[in-house]
């Protein structure tokens, strides 16, 4: 899976890119050889070893091993000429009590540099003030050079009158950095960095690469960005930056890193971007189902069918769920093959599956599951007499919720609406049972108008209401050791499960209210006024990104399609602007709930877009229609 990714990243970069790949001494061996085959053997710069831990904390008392205290940094260039720009660390005390021993008469201190050379060149053979080199010997600058030297007093004489050139500690940039990184300590407890991130890197050891490896106005990317370090001192250091990940969680930590670091610029009057933030799940769907370009349109239809039923089954299965037998799907096709031990149940023309006494039905895969689809489901559970279903779906139409399932209460049908994570896509998360499906939450908010001014609104964050449950509290309390506690959650409420050393369990309530669930929320007072705009490759029906996904065909060319290949397009969506938003940080966990005033140009109606982003790092987004002026 690296190599691809490797290759990808190779074809993206500038000739006078350069890549830097971090890996613990697991894997080092193989991601040596395989960055050799992605940018060639010539390619390498540097092997650096990272000390990234400090002694004793990697070796237990009694272990077989030495302890493990370095990572390695592999260091390769695209091309033979790329962006280096040399570090430096401080000298140490010894190194400048060593060599720094002289002190001219105003106090600074300096080394004396030889003056001298073996070879000749230019005005290089002369007497300087009675000193005559020695045969063979000549001196390192012309006459006139030396002059300059003499007016500037820089130069020093030894007691036999031989002049040295005196290089001042205080104008010397430090000790060029080496291959063995041992300065870079890792990120203690205590730091103000620490953003609760496992993996978080110190934003020194970034600090040194980026500015090694790149010049203000370049373009800095990590496409493993975990808590955002790498985007974050870029951003400090006038860099451009791309930054990715597949969890949300790092996203989520990412932006609101970002957004910090904005502020911070901005109080100190320096220069900062705006920034994205693009959910590429709608893509890597449209891939998913994308199917061979030289089919006929009958043909088309049939293997499109075909990868839409192998699609629910994947979702099936990432949910636990039974799946009914559909026509055409035998279960060697299927994408877990005959190794899958559920045997479809019987058929049924619109449901998909069952889990725990309860239907279960997919939405479409490329649109979002409105109204329509809702009442159907309501619809054909009455024609069965059932009476709990489960709705799974990538995205809900907005505003559906919680309407629509006091309309199902009412018809007697506990509906359950499911979201269907990104992560259903990555196969070793489904084979681990790990991916959660989870429940849709409403979120309240209230326009404010002023009494005097009728162009201002505020918007209040007046309610987010979560029903996740994990269904594990029984499980998890049972399995728990004595003296440890895990936090779950259960019907809406986020509990802590103890249990003492006696095996008495215990729960604590940690979401006493509809606030503890917020992380962050953000308001874009005029939603649809920015357009998504897309480009695509021209003629390709789907997307332009398809064939460059990670998953899809390797690419093991450069991208070479000229620009006029591509043309822009709609995706029908709007891009979310974060005009206004509040979040909690680990320094403060305070929460405002009503938005500064927004003031608008012009009288008309506006949809304000309300984004809230639960503890779990899930985004639920409302639209609030107002009018003003
Ligand atoms: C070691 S962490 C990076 C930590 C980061 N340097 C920091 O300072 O916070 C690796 C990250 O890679 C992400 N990841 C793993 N596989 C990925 C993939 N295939 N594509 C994108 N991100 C991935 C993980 O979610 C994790 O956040």
């Amino acid at each position: 899976m690296i190599y691809e990714r490797l290759i990808l990243m190779r074809d993206l970069m500038h000739s006078d890119g350069s890549i830097y790949v971090h890996c613990d001494w697991r894997v080092t061996s193989a991601i040596r050889y395989i960055l050799e085959e992605v940018f060639g053997k010539e390619r390498l710069l540097n092997e650096i070893v990272w000390k990234r831990t400090v002694a004793h904390s990697d070796s237990k008392q009694g272990g077989a091993s030495y302890g493990r205290l370095h990572d390695t940094i592999w260091f390769f260039s695209r091309s033979d000429s790329y962006t280096w720009n040399q570090q430096h660390t401080p000298y140490s005390q010894n190194y400048i009590d060593e060599n720094y021993r002289m002190r001219d008469e105003s106090g600074r201190a300096f080394q004396p540099d030889n003056l001298t050379a073996a070879k000749p060149g230019g005005d290089t053979s002369y007497e300087w003030k009675g000193y005559r080199l020695k045969p063979g010997r000549y001196w390192a600058y012309s006459r006139a050079n030396m002059e300059k030297f003499e007016r500037e007093g820089r130069l020093y004489y030894t007691s036999s009158g031989l002049p040295r050139y005196k290089r001042y500690l205080d104008e010397m940039p430090g000790l060029a950095i080496q291959d063995m990184w041992t300065d870079v300590a890792p990120l203690s407890s205590q730091t103000h960095e620490r953003l609760g991130y496992a993996t978080q890197k110190p934003e020194a050891l970034l600090e040194r690469i980026i500015k090694a490896s790149s010049n203000e106005g370049d373009l800095v990317a990590d496409f493993f960005c975990g808590s955002g370090t790498t985007a974050a001192v870029a951003e400090k250091l006038g860099r451009k930056w791309i930054a990715t990940d597949l969890g949300k969680f790092g996203i989520h930590t990412t932006r609101k890193r970002l957004i910090q670091v904005q502020r911070a610029l901005k109080a100190g009057g320096q220069p900062f971007r705006a920034f994205e933030v693009l959910n590429l799940g709608r893509y890597e769907r449209q891939a998913y189902l994308n199917v061979g370009g030289r089919l006929s349109g009958k043909q088309k239809e049939q293997a499109l069918a075909q990868k839409e039923r192998e699609f629910r089954d994947l979702i099936l299965h990432a949910y636990k769920a039974e799946p009914y037998g559909s026509a055409g799907v035998s279960p060697a096709s299927s994408p877990h093959g005959g190794q899958d031990a559920r045997a479809p149940l019987s058929h049924d023309e619109f449901f998909h599956g069952k889990l725990n006494g309860r239907l279960v039905v997919v939405g479409p895969i490329n649109l979002p599951v409105g109204r329509l689809f809702v009442e159907e489901v309501i619809t054909e559970c009455r024609k069965r007499g059932a009476s709990r279903v489960d709705v799974l779906a990538f995205e809900f139409e907005m505003g559906l919720f919680p309407a629509v399932l006091e309309e199902a209460k009412g018809k007697g049908i506990d509906l359950v609406p499911k979201q269907i994570p990104p992560e259903v896509f990555d196969k070793r998360a489904v084979e681990k049972g790990q991916v959660v499906f989870f429940d849709i939450s409403f979120i309240e908010a209230i326009p404010r108008y002023a009494q005097k001014d009728k162009f201002t609104v505020q918007i209040e964050l007046a309610d987010f209401s979560v029903y996740y449950t994990q269904g594990l509290v029984d499980s998890i309390a049972a399995e728990l050791k004595e003296g440890k506690s895990e936090v779950v959650c259960e019907s809406g409420k986020l509990l802590k499960i103890s249990k003492d050393k006696q095996g008495v369990v215990t729960r604590d309530v940690l979401t006493k209210q509809w606030t503890d669930w917020v992380d962050y929320w953000a308001v874009d007072f005029n939603y649809e006024s920015r357009k998504e705009i897309i480009k695509v490759s021209r003629g390709t029906g789907l997307s332009g990104v398809q064939g460059f996904l990670p998953g899809q065909e390797p690419s093991q060319r450069e991208l070479e399609l000229p620009a006029d290949d591509f043309e822009e397009r709609w995706t029908g969506a709007y891009i979310f602007e974060n005009e206004w938003q509040s979040f909690r940080t680990r320094q403060s966990r305070d929460l405002e709930l009503t938005t500064a005033t927004h003031t608008y140009a012009k009288a008309g109606r506006y949809i304000i877009a309300v984004k809230v982003i639960d503890i779990f790092g899930n985004d639920t987004m409302t639209l609030v229609p107002v009018t003003v002026g």
